[in-house]
Parts: C-alpha cells; structure tokens; sequence
C-alpha cells in the first residue's frame, strides 16, 4: 500500500505518518526530513535546500524530484510507503506519475489532512522534535513526560529553525499559493479523501484507517 499524505505545515502529516508506520509497517518517506538530513550532512541537495527551508519557501521542483527519485531508487519498500510532504506542487505530482511508471508502482491513497489555518501557528510553535530519534511532540497537546527531554530515547528535545513567528507565515503563505492547487489537482484527476484534521491525534487516525481498511 502506497500513500500521499498531504496537508498544510503543521496540520500533523508527520504525527500520523509516525502511526501508520507502527500499524502497518509502511516506509515513511518524509522529504522535509530528508532535506533536514541532507543538511546537517552538507549534501549537495542540504546546501541548496538550506536558503529555502529557512525562510520557509519550497525548494525548486527539479532538486525535489531529483531527490525523492534517488531515494526511491536506492530503498525497497516491502510493505509500501507514505509519501509525507511530497508532491507539494501540480509540477511534482505529474513527475510522481512518471516515476512510478519507471519504478513500477502506483498510488493507492491520497490523504488530505484538513486543519483550519488559525489552529496551525500554534501546533508549529509548540512543536518540539527529537534531536535524537525526530521523535515530534507539543508542549501543550503533546508534552513529553520531562520538559525538553524525549520519553523514546532520551535525547534533546528542539524548536525547528523554520518555527520562527516569520517563517511559519511564509510556509502558510507558500502552501496556499503552491500547494492548496495540488488538492483542487487530485480532486478532479481522481481520488482524495479529506480527513478532519482537527480533532484528538487518536481520532484522526481513525479516520485514516477507516479509510484504508475500505479499500
Ligand atoms: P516539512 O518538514 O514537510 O514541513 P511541513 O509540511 O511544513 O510540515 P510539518 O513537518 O511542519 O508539520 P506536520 O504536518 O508533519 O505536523 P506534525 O505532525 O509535526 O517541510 C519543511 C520544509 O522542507 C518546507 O517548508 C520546504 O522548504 C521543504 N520541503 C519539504 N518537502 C518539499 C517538497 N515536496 N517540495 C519543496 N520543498 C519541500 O504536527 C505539528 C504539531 O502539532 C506537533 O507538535 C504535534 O504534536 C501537534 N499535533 C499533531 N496532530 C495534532 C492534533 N490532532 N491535535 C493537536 N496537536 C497535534
Ligand atoms: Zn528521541
């Protein structure tokens, strides 16, 4: 089973992407992680990805596509995977299709996360990740069991370089402008279910999974 997980900066892609992981054994392929990686490791994609991530602008289509193409190539994926943050332009989501032509895969589900953009400045601010194991959680729907500390692995727990008060505004904007397309994309080109964000961790999930187990 192949997965698009979509949705805008903080509407929880990443929270539930960590649950169908331990339910259904999927790969999950984060590419702002990959990005976040590539970057701590100054890779020729983390030193271009750099300027963009913290300013919250999207990274050029042809060093996105090159990216997730590699890293499809290079990793098999028995039980499937979920695509977290990627395709993020109508650009991505055609050169998605090709891909898995060559590749020989297809997309099973598309899965929009619907959150009211108010609500998302403050999931962001309060969302604090692992420096260890990226596990994510948040101050205030979330908290860790001692502050600053990770209750999986102990390790530090930190703010983001794009949680700034600015940056967030610019990836709202961004996604508006370049992303919300992508949705209106799916919806006339075929299947995408909307999930009400907007609700406990636990019952979006099972919103998710009723939606899978129908299929
Ligand atoms: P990326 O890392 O993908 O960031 P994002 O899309 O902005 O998403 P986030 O990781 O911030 O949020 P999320 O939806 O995963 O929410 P989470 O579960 O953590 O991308 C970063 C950057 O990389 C981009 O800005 C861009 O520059 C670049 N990039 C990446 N992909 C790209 C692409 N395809 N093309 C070009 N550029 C690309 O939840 C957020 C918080 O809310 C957490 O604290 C969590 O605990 C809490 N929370 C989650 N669910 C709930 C709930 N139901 N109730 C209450 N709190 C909740
Ligand atoms: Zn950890």
């Amino acid at each position: 089973m192949n997965i698009i997980l979509m949705g805008p900066p903080g509407a929880g892609k990443g929270t539930q992407a960590a649950k169908l992981v331990s339910e259904y054994g999927l790969a999950h392929i984060s590419t702002g992680d990959i990005f976040r990686k590539a970057l701590k490791e100054q890779t020729k994609y983390g030193v271009i990805a750099k300027y963009f991530i913290q300013f919250g602008y999207l990274v050029p289509d042809d060093y996105t596509i090159g990216m997730v193409r590699e890293y499809l190539r290079e990793h098999e994926f028995p039980n499937g995977f979920i695509l977290d943050g990627f395709p993020r332009t109508i650009i991505q989501a055609r050169e998605l299709e090709s891909i898995g032509k060559e590749f020989g895969f297809k997309i099973d589900a598309v899965l929009n996360l619907d959150v009211d953009l108010d609500i998302l400045a403050t999931r962001l601010s309060g969302r604090r990740t692992c420096r260890n194991c990226g596990a994510t959680y948040h101050i205030e729907f979330n908290p860790p069991k001692t502050q600053d500390v990770c209750d999986k692995c102990g390790g530090e727990l930190y703010q983001r370089a794009d949680e700034s008060e600015e940056a967030v505004k610019v990836r709202l904007e961004t996604y508006n402008k370049q992303t919300r397309p992508l949705v209106d994309y799916y919806t006339m080109t075929g299947d995408i279910t909307n999930i009400n964000g907007d609700q406990s961790m636990e019952d979006v999930f099972s919103d998710i999974k009723a939606r899978l187990e129908a299929m």
